[in-house]
């Protein structure tokens, strides 16, 4: 579809993440030249940086099919059976969430990763047999926010574990330039930058306000992304000069107004602002720590004097 156009379809055409490409790059050559199935790889990085698409990747570099599911939306352990059984040899199994796969299915995976077969129990009480199914060779990949709350047999089994990192300035501008020229928009070298400056480290983030910026262009100007539509668009967007939008706000100055700069525990703040604590600590948080704003304490969070500079405020003694 014109959607999926826009990921990169090859390592080549994926901008950033050099040493997980290059890295992934041996190991794919590495399995071709065998004739093997790629190892199991598990990915892990806060939201939005490219894990799926980095699946979608390798599976394309390896030349097989890519089936796609998540974490909560398997609910029984038939529900994977069903999927493991219908995989065609060599294919790649993608599973986003993967924190989030209930315990009994974990313990379906470990055989299937480990020796490509599955056990079935059939019947029930004194009655009940365990079969052995035999499965196709096949790569499981595991995505993750937190790489934390993968169960330690679970992560044990994946032969590669790579991090994705926040993406710097360079990279986000021209992964704009690059979505801006799919899209067909005209877009200036500074209007790319602004957004990449604005679009907290993450891809996702940037073609988003991309998509929003040419919004603004097209209705209020010329069409082309200019530094100055894009200036103008992210203000009525609530994106301030860092990238922070409301929620981020909402959040900080919760701490600060409300419990003094912390700390402050993550269920209190989140109970106190009204946002998901899970949300806080997946999406938000992760941003927030690494460019120094928030420091995570036995505690709780703290707000750091970074903080009190950007909204101009005095910061307490
Ligand atoms: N679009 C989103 N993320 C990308 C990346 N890492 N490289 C190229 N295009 C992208």
């Amino acid at each position: 579809s014109f959607e999926m156009s826009l990921r990169p379809q090859t390592l080549a055409q994926y901008i950033g993440q050099e040493k997980v490409k290059h890295n992934l790059a041996v190991f794919i050559q590495a399995a071709k030249q065998r004739h093997e199935t790629l190892d199991h790889v598990l990915l892990y990085g806060p939201p939005g940086l490219g894990k799926t698409t980095l699946a979608m990747v390798i599976a394309n570099e390896m030349g097989v099919k890519i089936r796609t599911t998540s974490g909560p939306a398997i609910e029984r352990p038939g529900d994977l059976a069903a999927v493991l059984t219908s995989l065609e040899p060599g294919e790649v199994l993608f599973i986003d969430e993967i924190h989030r796969l209930p315990k009994a299915i974990e313990e379906v995976l470990y055989p299937a990763m480990e020796d490509y077969c599955l056990d079935i129990v059939i019947g029930k009480g004194t009655g009940a047999r365990s079969i052995r199914l035999d499965l196709p060779p096949f790569t499981l990949i595991g995505a993750t926010t937190r790489a934390g709350s993968v169960s330690a047999p679970l992560r044990d089994r994946f032969g590669v574990i790579s991090r994705l990192e926040y993406y710097d300035e360079n990279q986000l501008a021209e992964i704009v330039l690059r979505t801006a020229d799919i899209l067909q928009t005209e877009i200036e070298p500074e209007g790319a930058r602004e957004i990449a400056r604005r679009s907290r480290g993450t891809p996702r983030i940037a073609n988003r306000l991309l998509r929003r910026v040419r919004d603004f262009a097209q209705v209020k100007g010329d069409g082309k992304v200019t530094l100055e539509v894009a200036n103008y668009a992210l203000e009525l967007l609530q994106v301030d000069k860092l990238g922070l939008d409301h929620i981020d706000h909402k959040l900080l100055k919760g701490i600060i107004e409300r419990f003094k700069g912390g700390p402050v525990g993550l269920d209190t703040i989140a109970a106190s602002i009204g946002e998901e604590a899970e949300t806080i600590e997946d999406v938000y948080e992760p941003y927030l720590l690494q460019i120094g704003f928030l420091q995570r304490t036995p505690r709780g969070r703290v707000a750091t004097p970074l903080v009190y500079e950007h909204f101009q405020m005095e910061v307490p003694k």
